[in-house]
């Protein structure tokens, strides 16, 4: 259902989940707004429509805690500024500052509650304790509309378990993303190539089984690839690890092999001693070094210039490409090489190429492309994977028409 057939909106409070989980640099700038201007088209028609509108949203992972760090007052003044009008920030998510801001709305007004992962009960495994917390979402709106794609894969009180307590619609934003996904699993373009790389390795790792089944060529860069170079039996030095999933990682690869598919890993890297994320800067010296030959206590932070190439012409000659996650850190100008090179190759595919993901991208807009130069980017990482994979999205699922 689109918003559109929710019927007359004037004077209605419209509670919609937006995805604002937004990269911020160590003073609190917002680095990318990708996702904030992309909720803008269904933010503008609910306005227009006379709507009162509450948005939901989420920033990092405080894990059920208040902590200032993750506050979405950055967010909120961003979007002020992009609407033209003043959002108010509640407090809190669900308590006296979030019930009295949504009682003050005007028609056409927005209000923004607090980071909803501040509620413990919002992520929780426990379906009754979510349930109890949407059930005071819900009392904020009159409708529903879910247009945070970014977050439609996370069974959640705020996307999930809200969505059956109200009436209900996709936002435009979710519907542009479910059309042009459904390019890449609908027959895509072959040969067809699926870049992973990025820091939410667990999740990441998961997607690959079935990735393998729709993807002829997957290549592997980013935090994760230190765990793949472990499981072929060379040393990472100290490069970030998923020890848990190093018995899957074989398998992966043994997999691949036995379906005729290729897994292509980089074959050089950049080390250093470490990194100081806050102050965008290396710690010691860079080095590019084989991926057989990673002296011990040196971590991995981005890929060689040998790997820039392979990756460069793997991507050049596919008909569909889809790209998560940076190559290595690419806020850190020593270790944006790799991520640029991909970026880069995306923009002369012949054929349709989709950058997915937060991180992604904000990578390509800082480097300084325009999104104009991709066929799509995608607001949603995790929740773009699982789509590709075929699975269902909990917060598509449960709308009204989806059924
Ligand atoms: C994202 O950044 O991919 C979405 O906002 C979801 O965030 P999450 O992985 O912390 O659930």
């Amino acid at each position: 259902k689109s918003v559109a057939e929710l019927g007359d909106l004037s004077g209605k409070r419209v509670l919609i989940r937006c995805d604002f989980n937004v990269p911020l640099d160590a003073d609190k700038n917002i680095t990318d707004d990708g996702r904030i201007r992309a909720a803008l088209p269904t933010l503008t028609a609910l306005r227009e429509a006379g709507a009162r509108v509450v948005i939901m949203a989420h920033l990092g992972r405080p894990k059920g805690e208040v902590n200032p760090k993750y506050s979405l007052a950055p967010v909120a003044a961003r979007l002020g500024e992009l609407l033209g009008t003043d959002v108010k920030l509640a407090t809190d998510v669900v308590g006296e500052s979030a019930q009295a801001t949504v009682a003050s709305l005007a028609d056409g007004d927005v209000a923004l509650l607090e980071n909803v992962r501040y509620e413990p009960a919002e992520e929780s495994k426990d379906e009754a304790a979510r349930k109890e917390l949407a059930q005071k979402y819900a009392a904020f709106g009159d409708l529903f509309v879910s247009d945070g794609f970014g977050v439609v894969h996370r069974k959640q009180a705020s996307v999930y378990d809200v969505a059956s307590l109200l009436p209900n619609a996709a936002g435009s934003l979710v519907a542009k993303e479910v059309g042009v996904l459904k390019q890449l699993t609908e027959n895509p373009e072959r040969p067809y190539v699926v870049v992973l790389g990025g820091a939410k390795v667990a999740d990441k790792l998961q997607v690959i089984d079935n990735l393998l089944k729709v993807a002829d060529t997957l290549v592997i860069g980013g935090g994760m690839l230190f765990t793949f170079l472990k499981a072929q039996g060379k040393d990472i030095g100290s490069s970030l690890l998923d020890e848990d999933n190093l018995q899957t990682c074989r398998d992966y690869l043994a997999q691949a092999e036995a379906a005729g598919k290729q897994i292509l890993l980089p074959v050089d890297v950049r080390v250093a001693d470490g990194m100081d994320f806050d102050a965008r800067e290396a710690k010691g010296e860079v080095e590019v070094v084989s991926v057989d030959a990673i002296p011990d206590g040196k971590m991995g932070l981005d890929m060689g210039p040998e790997t820039e190439k392979l990756f460069a012409e793997a991507v050049k000659g596919a008909r569909t490409v889809f790209w998560n996650g940076p190559m290595g850190v690419f806020e850190i100008p020593a270790f944006a090489n790799g991520t640029a090179a991909v970026a880069k190759a995306l923009t002369e595919v012949d054929g349709l190429s989709v950058v997915g993901g937060g991180d992604s991208a904000a990578a390509v807009r800082v480097l300084g492309h325009s999104d104009d130069e991709f066929g799509h980017i995608s607001t949603g990482g995790g929740a773009s994977l699982e789509f590709l994979e075929g699975k269902e999205l909990p917060g598509i699922a449960v709308l009204e028409g989806d059924n």
